[in-house]
């Protein structure tokens, strides 16, 4: 073998997904194909999926969106939870792709491009930021952009067809709590005059483990490849897709190198944490005491010994000591540690676990990111505010 190669099971992408969908029955599954379709291919694995009855897509952008409905065909509904501008809101229009809208002002482009067309109404499914600080209308907020979106939807510019939200799946008191927010503002939605035909606001981990957050909809990325989360169990059912073949260049000891970059390639993140299947030498080494990654093709290869991957890294303590100094406060202020977050840590030890706000984490193995550096956009440093105090009340409503 020359050069590596990724094999990909088409059919073990579709057995994957119909173990999901009988698992979350009644609730329908979302196909998530961002990134094209977690690096699988995103118009086979569309066109596969479209074939076998799957009804709904997830495109994070315009690009990965309007690929998936060109191989889904005019059928199935695509939705597209990052677009950005009235061109790709006009795109998006023409390409019959349902537009998730977390900000007031993006809905008042998508009526004003959906109104200058004159055609039909724009379809979005209206998110609500329900922690994660990622691109949602603020519960503060949500009240105001519901009835703003009723007039929209009487106007006939837009039909709000979804209430959705994403969550960290960093723990269960955080996501219980998300949920929480989530149901009220679909009561607000439903208040305000809105008939949203689909909530969903689980992902891969949530969706899969817990029935109360399958709600409609489910939007399954990871696990429909057989990708499982960092740290979680195996799944019942659930195989990885794709085998990774490179060629092995060199022993030596324990270690081995193979021919597979490490930027566009394995990540370094993973360089002697993952297990490689080689054909020759068995004698040489103990087989690996470290648990494979998501990504170890051992198996395939006929009498395969696994070896550690010393796909080249720089080790623990170079990366830090190329980290800036900051203070021991701004430290405190602005690193992350969810509790899951600071358990993924422990494979750097340079990584210290901050106050238990952030959520952002490592989600996945296959992300690369198995370690905790600190929060670049310092998600602690928020002074204690309307938010802070409307989570605390949550949580107290949860716990009651
Ligand atoms: C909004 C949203 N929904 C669903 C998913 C799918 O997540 P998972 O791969 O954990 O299933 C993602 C992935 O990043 C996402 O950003």
């Amino acid at each position: 073998m020359s050069a590596a190669r990724l094999r990909v099971d088409l059919a073990r992408i579709l057995a994957d997904i119909d173990t999901l969908r009988a698992r979350i029955a009644p609730a329908r599954l979302m196909l998530v194909v961002k990134n094209d379709a977690y690096g699988h291919g995103i118009e086979r694995v569309v066109a596969a999926a479209a074939a076998a009855g799957v009804e709904w897509f997830g495109a994070f952008d315009i690009r990965m969106g309007t690929r998936a409905r060109a191989a889904a065909g005019d059928g199935p509904r695509v939705f597209s939870w990052v677009t950005v501008g009235r061109d790709e809101i006009a795109t998006a229009l023409d390409a019959a792709i349902e537009l998730g809208v977390g900000d007031a002002g993006y809905l008042e482009e998508v009526a004003a491009v959906a109104t200058a067309r004159g055609d039909r109404p724009a379809l979005v499914h209206l998110k609500i930021d329900t922690g994660l600080h990622r691109n949602g209308i603020r519960p503060e907020d949500w009240p105001t952009v519901v009835a703003r979106a009723a007039e929209l939807e009487a106007a006939g510019a837009v039909h709000v067809v979804g209430v959705w939200s994403h969550i960290a799946e960093t723990s269960e008191e955080t996501d219980d709590l998300a949920r929480a927010e989530f149901l009220a503002a679909v009561d607000a939605a439903r208040a305000a005059g809105l008939r949203p035909e689909v909530r969903h606001l689980a992902a891969s981990a949530a969706g899969y483990a817990r029935p109360e957050f399958r709600n409609d909809l489910v939007r399954f990325g990871a696990f429909c490849y057989g990708i499982r989360s960092t740290d979680g169990a195996d799944l019942d059912g659930i195989v990885p897709a794709a085998t990774l073949l490179a060629p092995v260049t060199r022993v030596d000891g324990d270690t081995v190198q193979v021919a597979y970059g490490s930027l566009d390639g394995l990540p370094s993140t993973l360089g002697g944490r993952v297990s490689v299947g080689t054909p020759g030498a068995p004698a040489r080494c103990a087989p690996s005491a470290r648990r494979p990654s998501p990504w170890t093709p051992g198996p395939a290869l006929p009498s395969a010994t696994r070896w550690p991957c010393s796909a080249p890294v720089r080790s623990a303590s170079r990366r830090r000591r190329r980290w800036p100094r900051r203070s021991a406060r701004s430290a405190r202020r602005s690193s992350c540690a969810s509790p899951r977050s600071s358990r993924a840590s422990t494979s750097d030890p340079g990584a210290r676990p901050g106050p238990a706000l952030c959520r952002r984490r490592p989600r996945h193995a296959h992300r690369g990111r198995l370690a905790t550096p600190p929060c670049p956009v310092g998600h602690d440093a928020v002074p204690a505010s309307s938010r802070q105090h409307r989570r605390r009340t949550l949580r107290a409503a949860v716990r009651g």
